[in-house]
């Protein structure tokens, strides 16, 4: 069993998001035996707290079904995941911040498991609309179908 943690700043839109396109293909994969995921944020502002009405949205738009509640990246998950996505490279920096020598390797850009030529981040559709919303999932998606290859191909 392989344990990938998705960390994004406020673990309500693409984080979340991750976590839910990732266990969907996981189920029709029938993969669930081999990898477990969680999502969190690198800040505690949206502790306890459902998704965004617009990632939610975006997810049900797409049947991927969703049931998350907010939650914050603490040093012990460094230790207790195998693989920890950052969704952009500010969020890289601040997982960093926290982990100790040994676990920094298991700290990656999310994005680095997508196929097509990007920056490294997913950008952060907070501050946008529903066209924002539509892009992160699309970004997200097609990079757990890149993450998933990898991670069978690993076994
Ligand atoms: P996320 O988006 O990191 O993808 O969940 C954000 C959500 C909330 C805030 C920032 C980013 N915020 O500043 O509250």
């Amino acid at each position: 069993m392989r344990k990938i943690l998705f960390v994004c700043l406020g673990n309500i839109c693409r984080s979340p998001l991750a976590e839910a396109i990732f266990e969907q293909k996981i189920k029709e994969k029938r993969l669930e035996k081999k990898f477990q995921s969680a999502s969190c944020g690198t800040a505690s502002y949206h502790i306890g707290e459902a998704p965004d009405s617009r990632t939610i949205a975006v997810a049900r738009k797409n049947n991927i079904p969703m049931a998350h509640l907010g939650q914050q990246l603490k040093k012990q998950d460094l230790k207790s995941y195998d693989l920890i996505l950052a969704m952009d490279k500010s969020n890289f920096n601040d997982i960093l911040k926290l982990a100790s020598p040994e676990d920094a390797s298991k700290v990656l850009l999310f994005r680095s498991f997508d196929p097509e030529p990007n920056d490294g981040n997913v950008a952060d559709p907070w501050y946008g609309n529903a066209k924002d919303f539509d892009l992160a999932f699309e970004v997200i998606d097609r990079t757990c179908d890149g993450l998933i290859e990898a991670l069978v191909n690993q076994n």
